[in-house]
């Protein structure tokens, strides 16, 4: 049973936060101010048909073992994600991401495959889940730049979804279409093989080495007196919760930034329902304030 913490006052919570050492945590909450909507938000398109707070999959959302079950999947998810990846690449950072690039944490480790957070100019961190920038041959492994494949796409299929423009992007950065068999999918330059983002899919896990380099960022902060800030994550996914777990077993005080509930509400030494954006900049001037 989860107890939500106190809701603690926002100036008190940035004074808590001013001078620690800091590992953060962020979000899909973190980009919705950039126009990319998230799963779980009280504003989420998937509202009244959220997934759970300990969740599998939400709806529509294709899952690993799907994507490598056939060319059929494959088509399906290039087709969608085609005609999404033509206006999620043209997102911004917002506030939030500029105020975390001057705050310059210990390490940022971010659940977000928008690549915002390195356009905001953030230098030490981890995208846990990949980047959808990036494509992988699941065959060689080479990876290679998504705008590559996309031009490749693009003359392969030269008016696909141009009157389909309306549609809303989702969360992952594809579009809802009924039809995708007519749809031409492009394989690997060097080896034919199959192309896939370079993100971890629900049902995959993260590579290890990158979960290494979190928790040893998060137990550094054990002796410093530091903190771990989770900004705009519902932490319903393990792979992002198992570091508050792991900070708040540690005794590192664990501080959430969040509009609605988390999976780590009864972990956290302060909770804070603001917006990420708002609250990231007040904290990032509090912070380079001279002493
Ligand atoms: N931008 C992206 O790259 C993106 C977007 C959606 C989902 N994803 C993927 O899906 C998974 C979703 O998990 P998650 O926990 O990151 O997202 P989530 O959707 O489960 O949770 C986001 C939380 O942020 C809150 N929120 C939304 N806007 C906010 C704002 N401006 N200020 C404060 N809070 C705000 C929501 O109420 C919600 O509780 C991630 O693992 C990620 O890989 C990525
Ligand atoms: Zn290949």
């Amino acid at each position: 049973m989860t107890v939500a913490a106190a809701e603690t006052a926002e100036q008190e919570v940035i004074g808590f936060l001013a001078e620690r050492p800091l590992v953060v945590l962020t979000g899909a909450g973190c980009s919705t101010d950039s126009g990319i909507p998230d799963y779980r938000g009280p504003g989420s398109r998937y509202a009244g048909q959220q997934p759970p707070l300990r969740g599998s999959s939400p709806p529509g959302v294709m899952t690993y073992q799907e994507f490598v079950s056939g060319p059929a999947a494959q088509q399906r998810y290039w087709a969608r994600s085609h005609v999404g990846w033509t206006r999620m690449r043209h997102a911004e950072p917002n506030t939030g991401h500029l105020a975390l690039a001057r705050i310059d944490p210990d390490l940022l480790i971010t659940q977000n495959v928008d690549g915002l957070h390195e356009r905001a100019g953030t230098r030490r961190m981890v995208a846990l889940h990949g980047r959808i920038a990036d494509v992988v041959c699941l065959d060689c492994r080479e990876v290679t730049p998504r705008g590559r494949l996309h031009d490749r796409l693009d003359a392969l299929n030269p008016t696909y979804g141009q009157d389909r423009l309306d549609l809303e992007v989702r969360p992952d950065g594809d579009v809802v279409l009924e039809r995708t068999d007519d749809f031409v999918v492009a394989g690997c330059e060097g080896c034919g093989g199959r192309l896939k983002p370079d993100v971890v899919f629900f049902g995959e896990n993260v590579p290890k080495a990158r979960v290494e380099r979190c928790y040893a960022a998060v137990d550094a902060l054990s002796h410093r007196g530091g903190a771990l800030l989770v900004a705009g994550s519902s932490l319903a996914v393990m792979s992002g919760f198992r570091f508050a777990r792991r900070a708040a077993k540690a005794g590192i005080p664990v501080v959430i930034v969040n509009r609605g509930a988390t999976r780590a509400d009864d972990l956290a030494a302060h909770r804070v329902e603001a917006g990420t954006s708002e609250f990231l900049a007040a904290l990032a001037a509090t912070r380079s304030a001279p002493a």
